[in-house]
């Protein structure tokens, strides 16, 4: 059944191929994104497009949409451990003006972007919803923190609510990828290499306890991500907040992802071992069974030469 959603930060990577596939599936969609990291030609066509903050949600959200999808926030890690503030100004302060103007409206359903930074160091892998959250930057603690605000939410006032963690989402969907400024995805800046934009990649310790002393991710199709969106819809239930990781559940070093770039592009792709970066453990990698059990979803394009195949169609599209 057709459904009215409000997609907060559809202009951004994310954002833009979730509100593409609710537009697909025949639902109504509107954007509300203040540009400050997305792009108005990310807004999909068919989405009507408010150029606003999250911060005035109220001017905008009434109780003719279904649910909202809440994906606008800061995401630089290293620029939040300069500027904690703005992480919590934005990330936190934005989203309780959102749940408050969700409250007041009568929307009661929310799915939010959380992220496997909420974890921190793993105790163990792979890693569960159960297991310890000890962010290691302001970024996964201001997502935390809304997770927290989320679950009060759902306690006492019955919002029905889904988080997403996700791993690392990569790949991109027809018109719409990943094209933050500046890059820190490990995929788009090899690809900046293949493009000439980029002398070489430079890979932040070799010598991590993994088989190619590289840092091994879950990566995880941006399509993938966006049909569990759907699903969580379907899946919110008043009163509860559900958590899912979103991951493949198989981990890809560092090395391996450069090569599957040299692979896929052709393009030699120099590199450069530099010292290990503070906070970045060695292995991150998701159990997606809550997400299995709870919402039906398994990833269906976990192969990683056609993630990078994707990105990289987008990324010569783009320039
Ligand atoms: N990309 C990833 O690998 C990844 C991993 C885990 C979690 N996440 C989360 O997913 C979400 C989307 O990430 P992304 O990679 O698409 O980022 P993005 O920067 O491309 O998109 C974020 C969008 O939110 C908008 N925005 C930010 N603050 C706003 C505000 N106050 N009011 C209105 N709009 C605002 C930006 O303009 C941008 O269009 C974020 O919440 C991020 O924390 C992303």
């Amino acid at each position: 059944m057709s459904a009215k959603y409000l997609v907060t930060g559809g202009a951004g990577y994310v954002g833009s191929v979730v509100a593409q596939h609710l537009i697909e599936a025949g639902h109504e969609v509107t954007v509300l994104d203040n540009l400050s990291t997305g792009f108005r030609e990310g807004v999909p066509a068919g989405a009507t497009f408010i150029e606003g903050d999250i911060r005035d949600a109220a001017k905008w959200l009434d109780s003719s949409y279904a649910a909202v999808l809440h994906f606008a926030a800061f995401s630089q890690v290293g620029e939040s451990v300069a500027k904690p503030e703005k992480y919590w100004d934005n990330n936190v302060g934005g989203t309780m003006a959102l749940l408050a103007a969700m409250r007041d409206a009568h929307v009661r359903t929310l799915v939010f972007s959380s992220t496997a930074a909420t974890y921190g160091e793993p105790v163990s892998t792979p890693i569960k919803e159960t297991d310890p959250t000890a962010p290691t930057s302001p970024y996964g603690a201001s997502k935390l923190a809304v997770d927290h605000m989320i679950t009060g939410e759902a306690k006492a006032h019955g919002l029905g609510a889904v988080s997403l963690r996700y791993f690392n989402v990569a790949g991109a969907y027809g018109e719409f990828g990943e094209r933050h400024d500046p890059e820190s995805h490990l995929i788009p800046l090899v690809l900046q290499v293949a493009q000439g934009r980029r002398e070489a990649i430079s890979v932040f310790g070799d010598d991590y306890a993994t088989p190619d002393g590289t840092c091994v991710r879950d990566y995880i199709h941006v399509a993938d991500l966006a049909e569990a969106h759907l699903r969580a819809l379907d899946a919110a239930t008043p009163g509860e907040h559900l958590i899912c990781n979103l991951g493949n559940g198989s981990g890809f070093s560092v090395r391996e992802v450069i090569e599957t770039v040299r692979q896929v592009t052709g393009h030699p792709i120099p590199e450069v071992v530099a010292a290990r970066r503070g906070g970045d453990p060695a292995v991150l990698v998701a159990s997606a069974a809550t997400a299995h059990e709870r919402l039906g979803w398994r990833p269906a394009r976990a192969d990683l030469a056609g993630i990078v195949a994707d990105a990289w169609a987008f990324a010569q599209r783009k320039g």
